[in-house]
């Protein structure tokens, strides 16, 4: 079967994983700070709106302006772009239960983006006490029920997690309700809500690249991330050259090389050196 594929972006990489992320799926950046995650996120939304992929860019580190700036060092002139190209989205960090999940869907809708970018992962795991984000009831649970509030109330007990009604907005499943992440403080919590999120992330007819952070080991901090995803690019540095590496650890339905690959930030932003390790 051919997979469709969206080009990455980044001069040279796109022959070394068959043309491009597979349509539609999660690729997780993952990398300390300053090792090019967001840099890379930028092309991949600039070279996509350049060919009509549109796209949005979510936002829990930087300012729009902030994100623009950082773009035009490497001549990504956003906004000459035109408007209803590339939405920039910031996430606020400062209101209780806020509804990341339809604020995604909305900025998707209203540029009608191919192309997602979520920076970062590790910001909405930090943050996590402050969203909530829709779910659905299992058990066949209809908000048109006339024991909807007596059965929330004792499912609420059950699961022992605060279960909220969201106000339903337009198109939403009757039976989605909002969970709501208040008391979520332990990793536990935070390894469901990022299954979640990604899972979320898949429905949404985007190809994603979420951005995270790495320990000194270049594992993800939440611990799950790399397993939950379908493509894996981790981002480091080699100390004794001074120099960038970006190494493909995993791409599902992709052939790909494994060994690190020499990067280096140029004029135009990210680009492949032809030697490798
Ligand atoms: N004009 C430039 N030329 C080369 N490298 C740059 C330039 N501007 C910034 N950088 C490098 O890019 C890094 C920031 O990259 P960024 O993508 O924001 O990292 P992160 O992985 O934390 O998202 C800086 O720390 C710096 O090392
Ligand atoms: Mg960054």
């Amino acid at each position: 079967m051919v997979i469709a594929r969206v080009s990455s972006g980044i001069p040279g990489l796109d022959k070394l994983i068959e043309g491009g992320f597979p349509k539609c799926s999660n690729t997780l950046l993952l990398g300390s700070p300053g090792t090019g995650k967001t840099i890379f996120a930028l092309q991949y939304l600039f070279e996509g709106a350049k060919k009509k992929e549109n796209g949005v860019y979510i936002s829990l580190e930087s300012t729009s302006a902030e994100l623009k700036s950082q773009a035009m060092e490497f001549g990504m002139d956003f906004d000459k772009l035109g408007d209803g190209k590339v939405l920039f989205v910031e996430v606020p960090l400062d209101r209780v239960s806020w509804n990341l999940f339809d604020q995604i869907r909305d900025a998707i809708k209203d540029v009608n983006a191919s192309r997602l970018v979520f920076d970062s992962l590790q910001a909405f795991n930090s943050n996590i006490d402050m969203f909530s984000i829709p779910v659905t009831f299992f058990g066949g649970l209809a908000l048109s029920d006339p024991n909807i509030d007596e059965e929330i109330l004792k499912r609420k007990q059950d699961v022992k997690y605060k279960y909220e009604r969201t106000p339903v907005s337009e198109g939403t499943d009757d039976n989605q309700l909002s969970l709501s992440t208040k008391n979520w403080s332990s990793q536990v919590s935070h390894q469901r809500l990022t299954y979640l999120l990604l899972r979320q992330m898949k429905n949404l007819d985007t190809t994603n690249l979420i951005a995270t952070y790495s320990n000194g080991d270049l594992k993800s901090l939440d611990e799950v991330s790399e397993y939950a995803v379908d493509g894996l690019i981790k981002f480091g540095i080699n100390d004794m050259l001074g120099t960038r590496t970006l190494r493909v650890e995993k791409m599902r339905q992709t052939k790909h090389p494994l060994n690190k690959l020499n990067v280096q930030i140029g004029a135009s932003g990210i680009e492949l050196m032809q030697k490798t390790d």
